[in-house]
């Protein structure tokens, strides 16, 4: 593929804003690029690359001549309209959870299974922001995790446009001593944290959210043994989740070592600094690709040396979205798809 033509699908959103971001800051060699979201928005411009594009109405036309779509509207949008790219003749790259755990669709983190990208049968998924900024794979290469616990802190912009402005104008509130209805998460936000907003499965007492981490994880590691369970909850945070994480693998190893092994890795920063008490915060990683890792030490619970705590922080609008599929685009253009998969290979 060369010079595609990319449409937006949700584009007027919290993730679509960023795939603009993304696309121009990272000269995607594109041949021409369509705006598409819900009638609502449709006649609004945005600006790309200095020049004012219309935002258009999606409909099942919508994908003429179409060669990746990137789709980032919810999970319904995606199952109705993803069907009619892929007949367009478009490879769809979907951010929202439809089609992940579907065996046809390959589920992709560029910097662990860019291979599994040229695999696709006309949609490849993104995977869940939790999922994407868990930054395991460059240790598992080495000494595969057995077990994972994770407690996520995630922040108002994975709940889209409308989360982030219920965050502000409900903070606004309170300090000024207004009262504030909160409609968009099912909880008030202002100086509160609750459990994850996704629908809670009553038998198991997890929420959706945190289910995806273990079966993403186990697809896209291709190791179904992986024990994961997590805690998700929605902090007021407006932008950048943050997970703590305990990690017990196969055999021992030392904190330098995993310091070592993620100091290396693509796509992740180290910022651990015990003397300075400065560690990944959300503040640090907004705006960033990288995942910020730090407070990596000792599990002193488990005396066999083989599990270690970190903490993390990543821009899931970016790495966690809008990136992560941005990068997943890059490899199928030609020439860019081959360099990627040489340096995942020698990474
Ligand atoms: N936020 C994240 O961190 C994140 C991470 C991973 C995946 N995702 C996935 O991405 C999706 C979008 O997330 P977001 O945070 O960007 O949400 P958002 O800020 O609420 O934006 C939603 C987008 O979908 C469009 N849309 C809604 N209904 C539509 C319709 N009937 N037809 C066409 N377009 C429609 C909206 O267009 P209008 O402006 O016209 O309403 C808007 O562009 C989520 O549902 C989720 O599945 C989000």
């Amino acid at each position: 593929m060369h010079n595609p033509v990319v449409a937006i699908v949700g584009a007027t959103g919290a993730v679509g804003v960023e795939f603009l971001r993304c696309l121009e800051e990272r000269k995607f060699p594109l041949g021409k690029l369509r705006l598409l979201a819900s009638a609502r928005s449709a006649g609004k411009t945005m600006t790309f690359k200095g020049e004012e594009i219309t935002v258009e109405e999606l409909t099942e036309d919508s994908f003429d001549g179409v060669d990746i779509a990137l789709f980032s509207a919810g999970g319904g949008i995606s199952r109705k309209y993803a069907p009619a790219a892929v007949k367009a003749g478009a490879v769809v790259i979907d951010n929202s959870s439809a089609f992940r755990m579907d065996p046809d669709v390959p589920l992709v983190i560029p910097e662990v299974n860019p291979e599994a990208a040229q695999a696709n049968k006309g949609i490849i998924a993104n995977p869940n922001c939790t999922t994407a900024i868990t930054p395991l794979w460059p240790i598992h290469k080495k000494n595969h995790v057995k077990r994972l616990i994770a407690s996520t802190y995630q922040s108002a912009s994975g709940a889209g446009h409308s989360a982030m402005e219920e965050l502000r104008e409900s903070t606004r509130a309170t300090l000024e001593g207004r009262d504030y209805r909160h409609s968009v998460l099912p909880h008030p936000y202002a100086f509160n944290l609750f459990s994850h907003n996704s629908p809670m499965d009553a038998e198991s007492g997890y929420n959706e959210e945190e289910l995806k981490m273990p079966r993403e994880m186990h697809k896209i590691f291709k190791d179904p043994d992986i024990r994961v369970a997590a805690t998700c909850v929605r902090v007021p945070v407006l932008r950048a989740h943050a997970e703590a994480l305990t990690v017990e693998f196969e055999n021992p190893i030392t904190p330098d070592e995993v310091r070592e092994i993620l100091s290396t890795a693509p796509g992740v920063k180290v910022v651990d600094d015990r003397e300075k008490n400065y560690f990944p915060m959300p503040k640090d990683s907004t705006g960033q690709g990288d995942i910020l890792v730090g407070r990596i030490r000792y599990d002193t619970s488990d005396p066999s040396g083989k599990s270690i705590m970190m903490f993390v922080s990543g821009d899931q609008l970016l790495k966690g979205a809008a990136l992560n599929a941005v990068q997943i685009a890059e490899l199928l253009v030609t020439d860019a798809a081959d360099k990627k998969l040489d340096q995942a290979a020698s990474a």
